[in-house]
C-alpha cells in the first residue's frame, strides 16, 4: 500500500480513477499517456493492489503545477489524496521547486478542504473562468 511513480500499464486505471470523479481534468488515456513520456511531468499513483487514486504534475522552472488529483468514490475519506500531495511535496522539493500551485473551481469544496488542510493558500482568482459562471481559484504551497 503505497505512492509509486505511474507505469504505462496503468494508464487505463488512471483513466478509469479521473473518470468516476466530477470535478477531475478527465483526460483520455492518450493525454496521460503523453504526460508520462514528459520528462518535466510526474504522474503518481496510489496502489492498493489496485489503483486508487492519482497526482499529476508539471514542472515550470521552480514551480510545480498540479494538473489533477483523483481519488475513486469508494476510497475517499481515509487520506489517499493526502499521502500523495505529501509524496508529490517531497519529490518536488527534492527536485529544487520553490512551490506547488493549482488551480480549482470554486464549488469543489472537497478539493478546497484537502488543499487548505495540505497547506496551501489562496493566491488569486479567475473570475468566471469555468462555463463562464465560476471562479477558478488559485492556490500554492511554498516549499521550504
Ligand atoms: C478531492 C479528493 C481528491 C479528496 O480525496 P480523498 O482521498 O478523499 O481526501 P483525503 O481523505 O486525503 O482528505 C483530506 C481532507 O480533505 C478534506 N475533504 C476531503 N473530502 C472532503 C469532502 N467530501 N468534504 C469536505 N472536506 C473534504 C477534509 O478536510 C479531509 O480531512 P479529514 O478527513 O481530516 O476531514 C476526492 O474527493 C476526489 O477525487 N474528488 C474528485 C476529483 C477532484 O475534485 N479533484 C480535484 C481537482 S482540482
Amino acid at each position: 500500500m503505497s505512492v509509486r511513480p505511474a507505469a504505462p500499464a496503468d494508464l487505463g486505471a488512471v483513466r478509469a480513477a479521473a473518470e468516476a470523479c466530477a470535478f477531475s481534468a478527465r483526460w483520455s488515456r492518450e493525454d496521460y499517456g503523453r504526460e508520462l513520456a514528459r520528462a518535466e511531468s510526474w504522474l503518481l499513483v496510489w496502489d492498493e493492489g489496485g489503483i486508487k487514486g492519482f497526482i499529476l504534475c508539471r514542472r515550470v522552472l521552480d514551480e510545480a503545477q498540479i494538473l489533477d488529483v483523483a481519488v475513486r468514490p469508494p476510497d475517499r475519506g481515509r487520506g489517499i489524496a493526502t499521502a500523495l500531495l505529501e509524496a508529490l511535496a517531497r519529490r518536488a522539493r527534492q527536485a529544487g521547486c520553490a512551490k506547488l500551485s493549482l488551480e480549482v473551481d470554486e464549488r469543489n469544496l472537497a478539493a478546497l478542504a484537502l488543499y487548505r488542510k495540505a497547506g496551501y493558500g489562496v493566491v488569486g482568482r479567475r473570475r468566471k473562468f469555468y462555463n463562464n459562471a465560476f471562479d477558478a481559484v488559485l492556490m500554492d504551497r511554498p516549499l521550504g
